[in-house]
């Protein structure tokens, strides 16, 4: 019997289009399924002005496949040095959504972020004010910090101190990991949502290590214990309105993911919505599939939910995905959940 579901066309609150060749080998991959996404600002050099934002969001719109309907929603990234003014001028017109803050260090291309939280306070009282998502990579950095308690630390070091002195601070704490962090915006009364990645809901950390290191499931933050795992999935299945998709689909090139020093990132963007429809129908929860995909996020965002729909069709024999994306930058290779899909976009 085949089964179906539709939803309201979805979004994707995290995403890494990169530039060039891989922007143009990657981005149909995302503009297949969804409508909107949330663009990550690290590349090199990062896109920290407004002027920056505006050109890359031409050169986004430039490499979009003939006929596909996408908008990118377009983020700075924080540095020590960012203009308060110019910031609020990119949000007033409407190019940008958000503003992304990475701890210096933590993640790829973050050499530029913010060392001294204190250099940023001005930037993030204006954020308050004009009510503008500051999108937090919550992982400290400090070389002591085992890196499977960066999440957690981070929320007790640097998160909760920033929220209390800035009161109105709309943050997103992004791809959470763990139940600290599924817990800790639970405890919050308001301002604070958290997106939750497809691979993060699929692989807990054995899955990178036993029977072999898989590079292909190295990814910042690190996917963490069982435990983890299964709250991340409560809370994604639940429908609770502070849950919402960020992919944080990361394409890396074959090349330098398996490497002597893998470059962290999972590549989820061709068969995130297989791989969703299968994890919300094992646990029961198919009809609050379109609250984590389609709804929590625009009211967040305080954007619409999109007019058009997406048709998710259940078959009989598995869907077949490519194992990799020929792009003109190189191969990169799409996530595997590790059991067969079933449910495919019609
Ligand atoms: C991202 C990337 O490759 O840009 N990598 C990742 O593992 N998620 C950066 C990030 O979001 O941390
Ligand atoms: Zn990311």
């Amino acid at each position: 019997m085949t089964k179906s579901i539709t939803l309201r066309r979805p979004d994707d609150w995290h995403l890494h289009l990169r530039d060039g060749a891989m922007l143009q080998g990657i981005l149909p991959e995302t503009s297949r399924d969804f409508a909107r996404a949330i663009i990550m600002p690290n590349l090199v050099p990062p896109v920290v002005t407004g002027a920056d934002a505006q050109a890359y969001r031409d050169r986004i719109l430039a490499a979009l496949p003939e006929g596909d309907q996408f908008e990118p929603l377009m983020t700075l990234y924080l540095t020590e040095g960012t203009d308060p003014e110019d910031l609020a001028a990119a949000a007033a017109s409407g190019l940008i959504k958000a503003v992304k803050l990475y701890p210096a260090g933590a993640t790829t291309n973050s050499h530029g972020g913010v060392r001294d939280f204190d250099k940023v306070r001005g930037v993030l009282e204006k954020m308050a004010e004009i009510g503008l998502p500051l999108c937090m990579h919550g992982e400290v950095v400090d070389h002591d910090v085992d890196i499977f308690d960066r999440e957690a630390v981070f929320i007790d070091k640097v998160l909760e101190p920033i929220r209390r002195a800035t009161p109105g601070l709309p943050v997103v704490m992004e791809h959470i990991t763990t139940k600290n962090g599924v817990d800790y915006v639970r405890s919050a009364e308001k301002d604070l949502a958290a997106t939750i990645t497809t691979h993060h809901l699929v692989i807990n950390r054995n899955h990178i290590l036993v029977g072999g290191i898989k590079p292909h499931y190295y990814c910042l933050p690190v996917a963490k214990r069982e435990e983890h795992r299964l709250a991340l999935r409560e809370a994604a299945t639940s429908g609770d309105a502070r849950f919402f998709l960020g992919t944080d689909s990361a394409p890396h090139i074959d090349a330098l993911k398996e490497h002597a020093c893998g470059c962290a990132g999972c590549f989820t963007a061709t068969n995130t919505m297989s791989i969703l429809a299968h994890v919300f129908e094992e646990d029961g929860a198919l009809d609050r599939l379109e609250n984590f995909t389609s709804l929590n996020g625009p009211a967040y965002y305080r954007l619409p939910v999109n007019d058009g729909t997406l048709t998710l069709v259940k078959g009989e024999e598995p869907v077949v995905y490519p194992a990799k994306i020929e792009t003109g930058a190189g191969p990169v290779t799409v996530f595997d959940p590790g059991y067969p899909l079933y449910w495919r976009v019609a």
